[in-house]
């Protein structure tokens, strides 16, 4: 298995590290939002308000069935919400070496400040809801993990050396 896939919370760094691991390893990067985005020509955010999010969820799933049995040389970055979604690990761990981006709250906070694109911190409570949300799926992030790097104090270079380090 020649791929990787990044796993963490909202604004862990997962897609700009990956694009940096993908041109760094010469192997293609894919998000699945973005493949879910291309898919249904609608931004993650309008997929959310017209269809809601169970049916995101089940999105996220078909294309982790899909991109788990083709994938080749790819890093692949997924929603901070897929790896909750328990029919899913079977297709993340076929994917390849699963690493966790490891953020505290606080980065969060400060990297989603004023940021609109995130639907589930869109409301007045945005603060509260990474608390909530990060002590929620952490464990799980955690029980994934072939990698997990601390990301908070690190810039997206030494990330992807440090990935590159450990696979
Ligand atoms: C979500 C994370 C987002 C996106 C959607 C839901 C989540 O992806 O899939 O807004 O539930 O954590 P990023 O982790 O890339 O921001």
């Amino acid at each position: 298995m020649n791929n990787i896939v990044l796993i963490g919370f909202m604004g862990s760094g997962k897609t700009t590290v990956g694009q940096l691991l993908a041109q760094t390893l010469g192997y293609t990067f894919a998000d699945t939002d973005q493949l879910i985005e291309a898919g249904e020509s609608m931004t993650v955010a309008d997929i959310f308000a017209q269809n809601g999010e169970g049916y995101f969820r089940q999105l996220e799933t078909l294309i982790m069935e899909e991109v788990s049995g083709t994938m080749d040389h790819t890093v692949l970055s997924v929603g901070g919400g897929l790896p909750m979604t328990g029919s899913n690990h079977k297709y993340l761990k076929k994917c390849g070496k699963v690493v966790y981006l490891k953020v505290s709250e606080q980065t969060v906070i400060n990297r989603l400040k004023g940021n609109s694109d995130r639907p589930l911190l869109s409301g007045d409570d945005a603060t509260e809801m990474i608390y909530k949300l990060l002590a929620l799926r952490a464990p799980t992030y955690q029980s994934l993990a072939d990698i997990t790097i601390a990301a908070d104090h690190m810039t997206v270079e030494e990330i992807v050396q440090e990935i590159i380090r450990l696979q």
